[in-house]
């Protein structure tokens, strides 16, 4: 029995069923500030480009301890990721978070009404107030995090902040 042809006409069916799958599947891109699909990894910062990120950034925060950042960021781990398309967790991924107004549009997180009505825009001056005691701030939130004392400690943790979530100073 022959099956050469049968098995060769059953391959380039699959194969033009695969290009018309692709050809299909090609959507716009999505708006910038739209989470990336979940397969696509965050783009790895190497402590290079961290260092040159870090050196760009509005003083104090460019001569900050990044090392000591990552560190105290590992108290704010457990709720939140950092990297562009992270998952939202107890907390809201943090990506781009510099520069935008609290309580919106984080893939759909559902903020607390305090949060949302709170107008904030998170400049480094209030993130540095909302993690120094986040109740005190904006009373009624759902950030359950008691707060950093040490000012340089959060310092450290906004510049990390601004480092690892695509901050571009103007
Ligand atoms: C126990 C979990 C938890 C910890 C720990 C935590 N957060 Fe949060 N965070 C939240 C929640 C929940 C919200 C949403 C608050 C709301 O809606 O009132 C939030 C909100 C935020 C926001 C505002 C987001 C937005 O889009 O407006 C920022 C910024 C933030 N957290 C930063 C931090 C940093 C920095 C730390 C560590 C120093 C930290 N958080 C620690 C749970 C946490």
């Amino acid at each position: 029995m022959r099956l050469g042809p049968i098995v060769a006409a059953t391959v380039l069916a699959t194969l033009a069923a695969a290009c018309n799958k692709s050809s299909t599947a090609s959507a716009p891109p999505p708006a910038a500030n739209e989470a990336a699909a979940p397969e696509v990894p965050a783009p790895i910062m190497t402590p290079d480009d961290a260092k040159k990120a870090l050196a760009g950034l509005p003083a104090p925060y460019n001569t900050a301890d990044l090392d000591n950042g990552e560190a105290k960021f590992a108290l704010c781990k457990s709720c939140h990721t950092l990297g562009q398309g992270g998952a939202n967790m107890t907390g809201p991924n943090l990506y781009g978070i510099v520069g935008s107004k609290a309580g919106e549009g984080r893939n759909d997180f559902k903020f607390s009404d305090a949060l949302k009505a709170a107008n904030i825009t998170w400049t480094p001056d209030k993130l540095d107030a909302w993690i120094t005691k986040p109740a005190a701030l904006v009373p009624g939130t759902k950030m359950t995090f008691a707060g950093l004392n040490d000012p340089k400690d959060r310092t450290d943790v906004i510049a990390y902040l601004m480092v690892q979530t695509g901050y571009k100073p103007k």
